[in-house]
């Protein structure tokens, strides 16, 4: 008989999405009349801008006719995509990238997981607290943890509490670590971090050898003049840092599925046997044996997102999250809510009313507002006491949440 990954089974719970899925679905059976609102996971919900519409057309007209057709691309993605991402994305902030150095991939989720195949199972591996669970789920799966103890800590990982008593800010891992996952604007918390924090960050990996995985899934979300969109403005971090971007949240593709990995030339790892290798050699290695690139007519309305009109649409559609964050934040506050983030980033996080209990409240908002959100715990034992709205919905779906919100918990 095949013997299993056992690492699996250390898993304490399923995957936090599918389980709050679970939850909401085994209600509506029960309350067919209830319209529930859904705030939870982090879904766009407006279309695709019209200018990536049409640039997705003309990619599957093209695989219409002979003389355009498009076989397997190159598994790291077209040349023409990621030299525009080099043009429009990072060189506006000062960055200055090598086409090779762009990786295109299916979303973040898959590449924050299988960047995980480039390094040894010894490496300690440190995240923050509460988290995205996919850098705390993957790396257990991979072996790089001992069992969960009673609070949901797994043995082995370095965990760095982010709570309103440290400004959501985590501190530096007292331990050596060798890899870093940060994420900003964050997720759950809707918290940035400034120049100064991550120029620390950088310092502290190239002080310890670490390599910091930097997922800036969020980075079109960010309003305030002077916060850092990619890890690269900050110097050094060449040497250190690999980042996510995604087109999920920037350009609405959760369900079309694109987004890249910068890996550069610089950043190296050691073998057992002390000795330097890139791991720009092994990312690639790893892309063009286990993937086959993205399809090409994404490829295509993913570079459309960076024309002049595209990129206008796109910025019109976060906008129109980010007004929805507003109007979270503010209708919340007047109920005499807590609340964090919303203002660079599509969550807003909030503190249970009450006191109560993250899983609670979730099941209190549901049954009593018919109002899905997502329970801070599912990020981790830190995030206990706190609960994370998306600002992803339809304006009028998050303006009626608001109000169910505010009649239940006062300021209606
Ligand atoms: C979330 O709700 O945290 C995100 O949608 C998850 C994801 O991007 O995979």
């Amino acid at each position: 008989m095949a013997r299993i990954n056992d690492h699996y089974l250390k898993l304490q719970a399923g995957y936090l999405f599918p389980e709050i899925a679970r939850r909401v679905n085994a209600f509506a059976a029960e309350h067919p009349e209830a319209k529930i609102i859904r705030l939870g996971i982090g879904d766009v919900t407006r279309p695709l801008a019209p200018a990536v519409i049409k640039a997705f057309q003309a990619g599957i007209e093209d695989l219409a006719r002979e003389e355009t057709f498009h076989g397997y691309g190159p598994e790291q993605g077209y040349e023409w995509l990621r030299q525009t991402i080099v043009e429009r994305a990072y060189r506006p902030l000062g960055v200055e990238l090598a086409a090779d150095e762009i990786f295109i991939s299916d979303g973040s989720k898959c590449d924050t997981a299988n960047i995980l195949d480039i390094f040894g199972p010894d490496n300690r591996v440190a995240i923050c607290d509460p988290v995205y669970p996919v850098y705390n789920d993957t790396n257990v799966m991979a072996g790089r943890s001992g069992p969960a103890d009673e609070q949901g800590y797994y043995e082995g990982i370095v965990y760095m509490p982010c709570t309103a008593e440290n400004a959501f800010t985590p501190a530096f891992p007292q331990e050596k670590v060798d890899l870093i996952y940060l994420c900003y604007p964050n997720n759950p918390t809707g918290t940035v971090a400034t120049r100064e924090q991550l120029a620390g960050w950088v310092q502290y990996a190239l002080d310890n050898e670490a390599v910091i995985l930097f997922d800036a899934a969020y980075e079109a979300f960010i309003t305030e003049p002077g916060i850092p969109h990619s890890i690269y403005e900050i110097e050094g971090a060449r040497r250190c840092a690999i980042e996510f971007r995604s087109f999920s949240k920037t350009a609405g593709f959760t369900g079309v599925r694109c987004g890249l990995a910068v890996v550069p030339h610089e950043l190296v790892g050691r073998t057992a046997t002390g000795d330097e290798v890139p791991l720009h050699q092994l990312w690639s290695r790893r892309q063009s044996t286990k993937f086959n690139g993205v399809s090409y007519p994404v490829q295509r309305a993913a570079a459309a997102v960076y024309s002049d009109e595209g990129w206008a649409q796109v910025r019109e559609v976060i906008a129109y999250y980010l007004g929805n964050a507003a109007i979270i934040r503010q209708g919340l506050e007047a109920a005499g809510i807590t609340c964090y983030g919303g203002v660079n980033a599509p969550y807003i996080w909030l503190r249970t009313p009450e006191g109560m209990g993250s899983w609670d409240f979730f099941d209190k908002l549901l049954a009593e507002c018919h109002v899905v959100g997502t329970p801070g715990a599912g990020f981790g034992p830190s995030g206990e006491g706190y609960f994370r709205l998306s600002a992803f919905g339809s304006r009028e779906n998050v303006e009626e949440a608001v109000a169910r919100i505010r009649k239940r918990w006062g300021g209606g």
